[in-house]
């Protein structure tokens, strides 16, 4: 569950001295409020987002990947910063998100540059072996494979490629871990840091962002 690790008014001020969040995202987050209730919290909110449409923008990337889509708020962020002939592939398990996020992707002006795949992220992972490189991946699902999300996507990266990983501070209890989550996020954190392919900056974005790049 998304939450943020800075003081929340320094968080609420960096949120507000950001771009906007666009008119169809605010009604996202509200119609995700409205289906999801409290899970709503797991959208990936401005700063992240807008990190996300910077890479893109900085680095030229134009085949993204992203592990667990949800409603499709940060889809929708990094699909509208993709060139017109730029692709992102995004997929869920869940088949009520799948039709939410669908529903806002029809009226967003991005639904030609992004294609959902519904499915065990790692089976839509597996079918992408051998296609074209990923210039971007963003991991955000299930805490347990995240290593396994990692390991699956690192050989089928551009050799400029980033991948971005979501929720690396997990509401802090990285410090402290309890969970199954908990020490599937820390045993993710140490095994990034450790592998010599890949350099990485753990950045203290909302609940913690990784960028990560090869050595
Ligand atoms: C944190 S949410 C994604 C939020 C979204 N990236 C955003 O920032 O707006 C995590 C999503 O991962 C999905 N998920 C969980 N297990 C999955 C799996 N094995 N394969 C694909 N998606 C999965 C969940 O259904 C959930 O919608």
């Amino acid at each position: 569950m998304a939450t943020t690790i800075t003081n929340p008014d320094i968080e609420a001020y960096a949120a507000q001295h950001t771009t906007a969040v666009p008119p169809l995202l605010v009604e996202l987050q509200s119609a995700t409020e409205a289906e999801f209730g409290g899970l709503a919290t797991m959208l990936s909110g401005v700063s992240v987002g807008m990190l996300l449409q910077t890479l893109i923008f900085a680095t030229g990337a134009r085949r993204v990947l992203e592990i667990g889509m949800f409603a499709g708020m940060s889809a929708q962020y990094m699909a509208a910063a993709l060139p017109p002939d730029g692709k992102l592939i995004t997929c869920d398990v869940d088949p009520k998100a799948i039709a939410l996020a669908k529903r806002f992707f029809a009226r967003s002006g991005v639904e030609d540059k992004i294609e959902v795949r519904e499915g065990p992220a790692l089976k839509t992972i597996a079918s992408l072996v051998g296609g074209d490189p990923f210039d971007l991946v963003f991991i955000d699902a299930d805490k347990g494979n995240y290593t396994n999300y990692y390991e699956a996507v690192v050989p089928l990266m551009a050799s400029r490629g980033i991948i971005a990983v979501d929720n690396v501070l997990w509401s802090g209890n990285v410090l402290d871990p309890k969970t199954a989550d908990d020490h599937a996020i820390v045993a993710f954190n140490d095994h990034i840091r450790n592998d010599p392919r890949v350099s990485c900056v753990m950045l203290p974005v909302r609940d913690g962002v990784t960028l990560i790049r090869r050595a």
